[in-house]
């Protein structure tokens, strides 16, 4: 039984079979998939998008999306192997994933790194167990990777320059007052590199690169593809000549758990808004963002507002992607 945790488990020609089926699901929304099946939809943080867009997937493939918030409506979850549970979790994954699968057809967990100790919570330790004890498909809707997402900038961007080999990505750092999750970036960099883009990360300083597991998986990706995969600390050459760009802000990973010593280095970056004099050096890129988006911090209302930015387009793109991608695992399963 395959889940969708990472698109890193899935081959290229997967990947865009399931963004063909969504195209087809744009045209065409409603499906028979999920009939008399149920989608439990389980979220540790915040959501617009992926909350919404789940719910009314299942719906419109005929299917009953059981909504659990797991911040305060279920039980808070213990994962950790052979735990003795004498303290705060009243529950673990191992009892909780399993009864959970008898009820419903499909999982889907949002559960963010809690930016304590990277250490641990680079092995996303609650999906993980969560794939490892429940007996139908787990879906990731964001934990230190956000798949749905890869998957819906994709689409945009094949929809707008239509084939991305050889093409310039340039993933670009951006202001934020906070230090974030690194998952999106963690996804824009895996997909770009795996659909065979050049990928260029632009970041205020060295401390922003992400976890090795990414660069080196976006490094063999590009190696396979022929193509590049550069960093650098230069907006001029970052954005010189890009196709498309893509802004997402994170927090520095040697400073996990330890926020203000990162100050200096996010300070250095204080000028990487995305703007229109930066935009102009692309090749007349597009832009997009994963959303949601600080204006005026992270990317201008110039920009925003303007013709090039994709990021409405990709939101959209998350209520057909999902349908495709519980689909194509509740058909795998067979159930
Ligand atoms: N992009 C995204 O996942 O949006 P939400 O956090 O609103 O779900």
């Amino acid at each position: 039984m395959r889940h969708f945790l990472s698109t890193e488990d899935w081959s290229r020609d997967d990947l865009q079979a399931m963004i063909e089926r969504a195209r087809a699901f744009r045209d065409s929304p409603q499906g028979e998939a999920l009939k008399g099946k149920s989608v439990a939809l389980m979220f540790f943080n915040p959501s617009l998008r992926t909350r919404s867009s789940f719910d009314i997937g299942v719906h419109q493939l005929g299917g009953h999306a059981v909504m659990l918030d797991a911040q305060g409506q279920t039980w808070p979850l213990e994962f950790e192997e052979g735990a003795v549970m004498d303290a705060g979790p009243e529950e673990h994954v191992k009892e909780a994933a399993r009864v959970l699968s008898r009820y419903v057809d499909l999982i889907a967990i949002r559960c963010f790194p809690k930016f304590q100790d990277w250490t641990a919570e680079r092995e996303d330790p609650l999906i993980t167990a969560y794939a490892k004890y429940a007996t139908v498909p787990v879906i990731n809707m964001e934990t230190i990777v956000h798949p749905c997402q890869e998957l819906a900038m994709m689409m945009a961007l094949q929809d707008r320059i239509g084939d991305v080999r050889g093409k310039d990505f340039l993933l670009t750092w951006v202001p934020h007052p906070k230090p974030l999750n690194t998952a999106v970036a963690n996804s824009a960099l895996l997909i770009a590199s795996k659909f065979g883009m050049n990928v260029r990360l632009l970041i205020p300083d060295d401390v922003y690169r992400l976890d090795e597991r990414y660069m080196g998986a976006a490094k063999r990706f590009c190696a396979a593809a022929g193509t590049s995969l550069t960093v650098t600390t230069d907006p001029q050459e970052g954005y010189a000549g890009a196709d498309a760009v893509y802004g997402k802000s994170w927090g520095a990973l040697p400073f996990y758990g330890g926020w203000e010593a990162e100050a200096p280095y996010r300070a250095k970056g204080a000028g990487f808004m995305i703007d229109e004099a930066k935009m102009a050096l692309t090749k007349d890129g597009v832009v997009s963002h994963c959303l949601p988006m600080r204006r005026n911090v992270k990317i201008a209302d110039a920009v925003v507002d303007g013709p090039d930015f994709l990021g409405i387009e990709e939101a959209e793109n998350r209520l057909h992607v999902q349908k495709a991608i519980m689909e194509r695992l509740i058909t795998e399963a067979g159930s």
